[in-house]
């Protein structure tokens, strides 16, 4: 019997893994089978085919016909198609909020969240269909003119993660699509039927509206096909989201055969609280950011540096604010609780094993530290206190709601701990004081990608582009102008003279 929420989409007790195009999912069934859990439980949600290597091929040269149609259908209409798949996805909304909610663990509203983040970047992806603009430059040589283009890359690959397990897809391959390339999906293996799901939705959106495949997927048993894909030169862009340990892997064996890689990998974000902040506004964003989706964004909080002068007031305040998390921590897809389970019994090893770290180093355990006795992969989210920025649990990411709470005197102090970790990704300070948040914001100040006044790290609009530095990876996505990660940039130099005169005033008399 499937799950409910399964069963509002459609989904059956065994699904395939892999679109090969044509309306046709394959048939393959020795190649693996991909067992999704439910993290509130632990039972098996269904049962994915993985994708063979004849899959693989099939799908890699239908996306390459794809994109021969694709890349001379005129960007407006492009965008029409994405108009379609952002409807889909409103009239689904409920629905695949719930697949995601049971299948990766957020709350209800987060997975809502989620699939609006889908929406949203469908929407700006329209907009954008009609501003993929290039700059018209003034020749050095007369009765000559320049000007540089975009023109869509190719084939993109996308490998996303369990956290985000809809919208980092969308966010890729919705830009990818406007810009006139042709995506292929790797999702999880822990969400695959998210995954699934999302491709149903906008697949039949699109061929209701008399549009091609531009979207494929598939799913790998082991990681043969996954290796295959970040090697294969017909793939000019390969989008990761995950850890920094395999996306460095994967970024340097995209750079070996000259592809492009954008990396979102990931964060140690922190959270600095100075002595003039408005706590109202700082603790629910603390809590938010630690806690929410448990810990397991890339930009979820996991450091907060606190003035002395408000230090006790600000860790009464959050400890009592956890208190209240953890009468709502339950059953995910039900929308009144906060704060669902880890995704994966990894995840629960890596959260004790860091609650021992931090407390072998000296880490005082305020609240929470322990897994909660019951079904699924629940935990307590956990303060530390006592230990130092330099401390080896502190510099590394955890993917649980463990939050290390220090102190600072002076500013520049706080500004220095924040960036002294090997990550880069987002960074927040609290102040009612407007020379200390331009300071943060500063060329001297946060060395992150997103860096906040009075809002947490974490939650960030598409309309911005998302990404960070360092050990982060470097790469951009979503809005601003993320989408020209996946166009190739053309300079054109036209001459309507009836002479030849060269660049730099050179003479090359015949
Ligand atoms: C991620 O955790 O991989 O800013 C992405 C946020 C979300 C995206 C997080 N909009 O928290």
């Amino acid at each position: 019997m499937s799950h409910p929420v399964l069963t509002a989409l459609g989904l059956q007790a065994v699904e395939s893994g892999t679109y090969l195009g044509n309306g046709e999912w394959s048939k393959t069934s020795d190649a693996g089978v991909l067992e999704p859990v439910n993290p509130t439980t632990g039972e098996v949600l269904g049962r994915v085919q993985a994708s063979s290597k004849a899959d693989y091929d099939t799908i890699v040269e239908r996306a390459q016909a794809a994109f021969k149609v694709w890349r001379t259908t005129p960007a407006p209409r492009r965008g029409e198609a994405i108009r379609l798949c952002a409807d889909a996805l409103r009239a689904h909304k409920d629905a695949l909020g719930s697949l995601v909610a049971l299948e990766m663990g957020k709350s209800k509203p987060e997975g809502d969240g989620e699939v609006q983040e889908m929406i949203d970047i469908g929407e700006f992806a329209v907009g954008l269909s009609r501003q993929l603009y290039g700059l018209t430059m003034h020749s050095e040589r007369p009765g000559h003119r320049m000007y540089e283009q975009w023109h869509p890359i190719g084939l993109v690959g996308i490998i996303s993660a369990f956290n985000f397990p809809v919208a980092v897809w969308a966010w890729n391959s919705f830009v990818a699509a406007v810009c006139g390339d042709i995506s292929i999906w790797k999702p999880s293996p822990k969400t695959p039927l998210s995954a699934i799901a999302s491709m149903k939705i906008c697949n039949e959106a699109l061929r209701k509206g008399g549009f091609p495949d531009i979207f494929f997927l598939f799913n790998d048993a082991g990681s043969e096909l996954a290796q295959q894909f970040v090697d294969d030169k017909r793939i000019p862009l390969i989008s990761f989201t995950g850890s920094t340990k395999v996306g460095r892997m994967v970024g340097e064996n995209v750079a070996r055969r000259m592809g492009r890689s954008l990396l979102e990998l990931g964060g140690n974000n922190a959270i600095i609280v100075d002595e003039t902040a408005d706590l109202k506004l700082a603790i629910p964003a603390i809590a938010f950011g630690a806690v929410g989706t448990a810990g397991q964004r890339c930009t979820t909080t996991r450091r907060l540096i606190v003035h002395e002068s408000v230090y006790d007031d600000v860790l009464a305040k959050l400890i009592a604010a956890y208190k209240q998390v953890e009468g709502k921590i339950g059953d995910p897809t039900d929308p009144k609780n906060l704060m669902g389970p880890l995704n994966s019994k990894d995840g629960v090893d890596a959260y004790l094993d860091a609650i021992a770290k931090a407390k072998a180093a000296g880490g005082k355990v305020e609240t929470g530290g322990e897994a909660i006795d019951r079904p699924g992969n629940f935990v307590l989210p956990a303060i530390v206190t006592g230990l130092k920025n330099t401390d080896e649990i502190v510099q590394h990411e955890t993917f649980a709601p463990i939050l290390y709470v220090m102190k600072y005197t002076d500013l520049a102090d706080a500004i220095d701990m924040q960036n002294a970790v090997p990550q880069g990704l987002s960074s927040s300070i609290f102040t009612t004081n407007l020379k200390r948040a331009e300071a943060f914001l500063s060329a001297a100040g946060s060395d992150c990608g997103i860096a906040n006044v009075n809002i947490g790290t974490s939650g960030a609009e598409i309309g911005g582009a998302f990404g960070g530095e360092k050990e982060t990876g470097g790469g951009r996505e979503s809005g601003s102008d993320a989408w020209k990660a996946y166009m190739r940039r053309q300079t054109n130099t036209i001459n309507y003279s009836d002479a030849l005169p060269l660049a730099q005033g050179i003479k090359f008399d015949l």
